[in-house]
């Protein structure tokens, strides 16, 4: 189970076993990490769910699809290691992320 470490505007951590195959946002939801809303339930049709992918970690996460990129345009304060965590699957080589929440979703 790949451990991902979750960091609230507060600076306070959450740490995660996160479950291969599902989504960066449905681990947030079942470890009740605040922050995350995901409003949509993972269709990428609402933002809510937005992290900031730790600088170290972006070329394994990957560049977000052009769907996801399209409905970043809504999130706050983007930035260019923005992503919509339902739109990250969980895998292996994720194991040790950091992600960052923002101070507030869209
Ligand atoms: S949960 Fe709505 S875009 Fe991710």
């Amino acid at each position: 189970m790949p451990r991902i470490t979750f960091i609230a505007p507060d600076g306070k951590s959450y740490v995660v076993d996160a479950v291969n195959g599902s989504t960066l946002m449905e681990n947030a939801i079942r470890n009740r990490v605040p922050g995350i809303e995901a409003e949509c339930g993972g269709a990428c049709a609402c933002a809510t769910c937005h992290v900031y992918v730790d600088e170290s970690w972006t070329g394994v996460v990957g560049e977000p699809e052009a769907m996801e990129e399209d409905m970043l345009d809504f999130g706050y304060q983007v930035r260019p290691n923005s992503r919509l965590s339902c739109q990250i699957r969980i895998r292996d080589e994720l194991d040790g992320l950091v992600v960052r929440v923002p101070e507030r979703q869209a």
